[in-house]
């Protein structure tokens, strides 16, 4: 049966070329098929640029769970629309940092940042380059480091690992216990391994603090999951195929398949450190939220 499922065998490295395929794709112009309808709150749209309210590609907004002053920490974080809503509710006095692995969608985040500062009124939103599940290591300053030392052979090959493993103890992107709250919007089903991305977040949430994770789920209701599975499973991957490479986009239905049942992800939730965490499916079951408190 060809339908997209069956013929992927995703691994951490197809799934990130395949997100950053088609993230990439989707920063540089409006993919329609990509966007869901989703409620913000208006008030924070206001002094958002219209390029990134376009290409933000969430179903959802986590940004309600952050409160003034806070630090926050945002993955996949795109074009940064989630950031800078969470700008405006930390406030002067909060801070905002956004990682992204995929150049296009943060040079997106990055070019936009200033603006938002200036009608703001204040620079609180930074974004860096990273792996979502590996916050330790940046990859802006391995890329500068690999600038000088290009590796052309094995040995190279263990001055770039030696170097990482120093970047990750010396340089750390995400320091532990650093930040007051994690939002996520529609990026853990990009992830090969999610214990290993909720023992990540443990590490740099701070003792008391927050975590909301969305994203896209199987609805309950049988028409609204068959509605779900054609635009998931059949039409996604063919508009993408369409606009730009297949295998890019072929990844999604699996990526969307392979989130866990709801009880499994709060176990492993629980065990990476957020004793309390809940799990709500909300507009229908099209989406799905996980909180919790960091013990
Ligand atoms: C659907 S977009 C969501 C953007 C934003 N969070 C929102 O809700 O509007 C997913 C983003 O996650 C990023 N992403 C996915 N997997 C990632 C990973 N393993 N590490 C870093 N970024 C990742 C993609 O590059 C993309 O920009």
């Amino acid at each position: 049966m060809d339908d997209g499922f069956q013929n992927v065998d995703a691994t951490n490295a197809d799934v990130r070329d395949g997100v950053q395929d088609r993230y990439g794709a989707g920063a540089q112009a409006v993919e329609a098929a990509l966007c869901c309808p989703v409620d913000y709150n208006p008030q924070y749209l206001e002094i958002i640029p219209q390029d990134v309210l376009d290409r933000d590609y969430g179903c959802g907004d986590p940004s309600r769970y952050v409160r003034e002053g806070e630090t926050v920490l945002d993955l996949g974080s795109g074009g940064g629309k989630i950031c800078f809503i969470a700008s405006q509710i930390v406030g002067a006095k909060g801070r905002v940092i956004g990682v992204d692995m995929t150049d296009e969608m943060l040079a997106l985040a990055r070019e936009n940042a200033p603006i938002i500062a200036e009608r703001v009124g204040y620079a609180n939103v930074e974004f860096r380059r990273g792996h979502i599940e590996d916050l330790k290591l940046d990859l802006d300053a391995l890329d500068k480091w690999l600038a000088k030392n290009p590796v052309k052979s094995a040995k190279d090959m263990e001055a770039m690992d030696a170097e990482i493993l120093r970047m990750k103890s010396e340089l750390v992107m995400i320091p532990d216990d650093s930040v007051d709250g994690v939002t996520c919007g529609f990026a853990l089903r990009n992830l090969a391994d999610l214990g290993d991305f909720f023992d990540e977040i443990a590490r740099v949430v701070r003792p008391g603090g927050r975590i909301a994770l969305l994203d896209v789920s199987t609805p309950p209701n049988r028409v609204l999951r068959f509605g779900n599975d054609i635009y998931f499973g059949k039409i996604v991957p063919k508009i993408g195929a369409a606009l730009s490479d297949g295998p890019a986009y072929a990844y999604l239905p699996k990526s969307v398949a392979y989130l866990p049942e709801p009880a499994a992800m709060l176990e492993m939730l629980r065990s990476s450190g957020f004793d309390d965490a809940t799990h709500r499916q909300l507009s229908g079951g099209l989406t799905q939220l996980m909180v919790g408190t960091r013990r």
